[in-house]
């Protein structure tokens, strides 16, 4: 996806100066939790006006359809459930699916990890009882072209992203919803997926897009996790990969309901600083991929100095949640030095809260993770969500969650 313009050298990142999260729009510095709150207000407003457009709350109908309950799934270590969410408004009706497991070795309420998945929730594990998603995926007809992805639609052709047996060992649930039941994720004017349950209105250029929508839907599984007395709703930590890991991002940022939120890889939109302007950049996320952000985010391509936000404002927007951002070491598109200071330059928002923030001021090597209430690690390898990366979240929501 990179052009001969890209900029993969550290030396040619241009010199650059950060917004101060704990300075409000009009001057006068945040010293006070109290007064974080009203700044986190007013940061997470920038984001929805400039970036991600606004998300939408509550449709008029809202229900859950249990549609099967397995309790001897996986050999029998796990609880399967599947729940379909019906929504209805604006005289449209649209559903989403959720897989979850649960460990049946676990007492009580169990803690969660929900994401969302690139190709159908039948992709993350080679089980028969995962219903097969009938929605688009990449590389059907409507999208003109052969994507590669559209091989990963097999059963189980993700699995490599979702070890499934080692959460459910580790004492957690997991949940997991295929995006494309959301929106699919290529530019048709928000025509399906959820947007029509919402009457579309860009006139501040701020309605939201696929990024948005997705991030609802997590939300909305949040909603079910609430009502489900084997879950432990206190403690669900979001996780995405990519594309899905700025959703998460975004997703946990707006909802306080997210104990811990997780960025695998999540590159530009994410967790990277777009002012580096290193591996991808602002243009060319808007240019390959114009449905994700709000119309007004194309005001930024090649202004990134311009914007009011840079991302380490996202994440700090989720202080004092524990917040973790991974990096690989050969995915340069997603500018991994970028993730990681994003992360560090969040950290004064949390140590004012009195949480500790990124414990490590200069990038630490490979598989040398850092965990504070911010947590970071790179590891070697490409883009990809790999059993290193999920062992070191399951540590981390170890630690948070007091497990
Ligand atoms: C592309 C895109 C990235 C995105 C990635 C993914 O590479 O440019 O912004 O994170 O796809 O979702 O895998």
């Amino acid at each position: 996806m990179g052009t001969q313009t890209t900029n993969y050298d550290e030396a040619r990142v241009p010199a650059y100066g950060l917004p101060d999260p704990l300075i409000f729009n009009d001057g006068t510095p945040v010293t006070t939790a109290e007064a974080w709150e009203a700044r986190r207000r007013e940061i997470l407003a920038l984001f929805e006006h400039f970036m991600y457009g606004i998300i939408p709350g509550l449709p008029a109908h809202q229900s859950f359809e249990v549609t099967s309950v397995d309790e001897t799934a996986l050999h029998g270590q796990a609880t399967r459930k599947q729940v379909t969410v019906h929504f209805e408004d604006n005289g449209a009706a649209e559903s989403m699916d959720l897989l979850i497991y649960l460990p049946n070795a676990s007492p009580g309420p169990a803690p969660l990890f929900v994401g969302l998945n690139f190709m159908g929730n039948h992709t993350i594990q080679v089980d028969p009882g995962i219903t097969l998603s009938t929605r688009w995926v990449w590389g059907t007809p409507e999208m003109g072209v052969v994507d590669h992805r559209a091989t990963g639609a097999a059963r189980g052709g993700a699995a490599s992203r979702w070890p499934v047996a080692r959460i459910l060992e580790r004492g957690y649930g997991l949940a997991t919803i295929y995006c494309g039941d959301l929106d699919p994720d290529f530019d048709d004017g928000f025509q399906n997926g959820v947007h029509p349950l919402f009457p579309r209105n860009d006139t501040n250029g701020d309605a939201w897009g696929t990024l948005g929508a997705w991030a609802w839907g997590l939300q909305r599984a949040l909603d079910y996790f609430e009502t489900d007395d084997d879950i432990d709703a206190a403690r669900v930590a979001l996780m995405g990969h990519s594309r899905l890991g700025k959703t998460a991002l975004w997703a946990g940022a707006t909802d306080p309901r997210f104990a811990l939120v997780i960025s695998n890889n999540s590159g530009c939109g994410g967790a990277a600083l777009s002012r580096r302007r290193f591996g991808e950049t602002v243009r060319a996320i808007n240019n390959n991929f114009p449905h994700w952000f709000c119309s007004n985010f194309k005001q930024y391509n090649d202004r990134e100095d311009a914007l009011s936000v840079d991302q380490h404002m996202l994440i700090a927007s989720i202080a004092p949640r524990p917040v973790y951002v991974a990096s690989a070491e050969e995915d340069v598109w997603s500018d991994p030095r970028g993730e990681f200071l994003a992360a560090k330059h969040a950290s004064p928002v949390y140590r004012l809260l009195g949480a500790e923030g990124l414990p490590v001021d200069t990038m630490p090597g490979l598989e040398q993770p850092a965990m504070g209430t911010i947590g970071y690690h790179i590891r070697p390898g490409k883009h990809d969500v790999t059993l290193y990366d999920w062992e070191r979240y399951m540590d981390f929501a170890d630690h948070h969650f007091g497990k």
